[in-house]
């Protein structure tokens, strides 16, 4: 009799164990971050020359014009960003210059192994400069910034652009 009442014991017991097990199995499958999928691939369509076009030379031309001396009628005069806004606007362009600089990375847009990736790697940090003088709010960062972007467009153009 005594057996049976300890058999029936342990058998709740273990009964109850169980119940314990699955409500926490439960809740670790809750809380477990679901398993992370590969984001689709995006598909490039950009050639090189469109890049340029669309992306690098505009950017670089709101680079120069932000910062630098213009003629008026009242003789010259110096020009720069002059609110928190046209600084952003600044940085955005310096961010895409940036941007674009992956872009010729990517892809296998890169022309070659070598000198390609060296320029463009130039180009890029060039532009990172110009990123920080416009987080800075520095004009002289930006107009250093600005002729560094210039010479690696050159140096790159020497070499690749037919
Ligand atoms: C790492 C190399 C590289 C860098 C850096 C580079 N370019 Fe280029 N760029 C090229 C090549 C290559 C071409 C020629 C593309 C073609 O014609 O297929 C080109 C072409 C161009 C063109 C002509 C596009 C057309 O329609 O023919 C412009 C404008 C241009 N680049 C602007 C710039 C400016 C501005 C910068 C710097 C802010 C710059 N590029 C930096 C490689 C570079």
């Amino acid at each position: 009799m005594r057996t049976i009442q300890w058999l029936f014991a342990v058998g709740v017991l273990l009964f109850v164990t169980g119940i314990g097990f699955v409500i926490a199995g439960a809740r670790e499958a809750r809380s477990a971050t679901p398993p992370v999928q590969a984001p689709p691939a995006g598909k490039p369509v950009a050639t090189i020359k469109q890049i340029m076009s669309g992306i690098t030379q505009p950017n670089a031309a709101i680079l120069y014009a932000s910062v630098g001396t213009v003629a008026g009628p009242e003789g010259t005069r110096d020009i720069s960003p002059q609110n928190d806004e046209e600084w952003t606007a600044v940085g955005n362009s310096a961010a895409a210059l940036i941007e674009s600089g992956n872009l010729l990375l990517m892809n296998g847009r890169a022309v070659d192994a070598d000198a390609w990736v060296t320029m463009t790697n130039a180009f890029i940090a060039a532009s990172a400069t110009a990123l920080k003088a416009a987080d800075d709010k520095s004009t002289d960062g930006i107009l250093l910034a600005g002729a560094k972007v210039y010479a690696t467009c050159e140096t790159c153009h020497e070499r690749y652009q037919r």
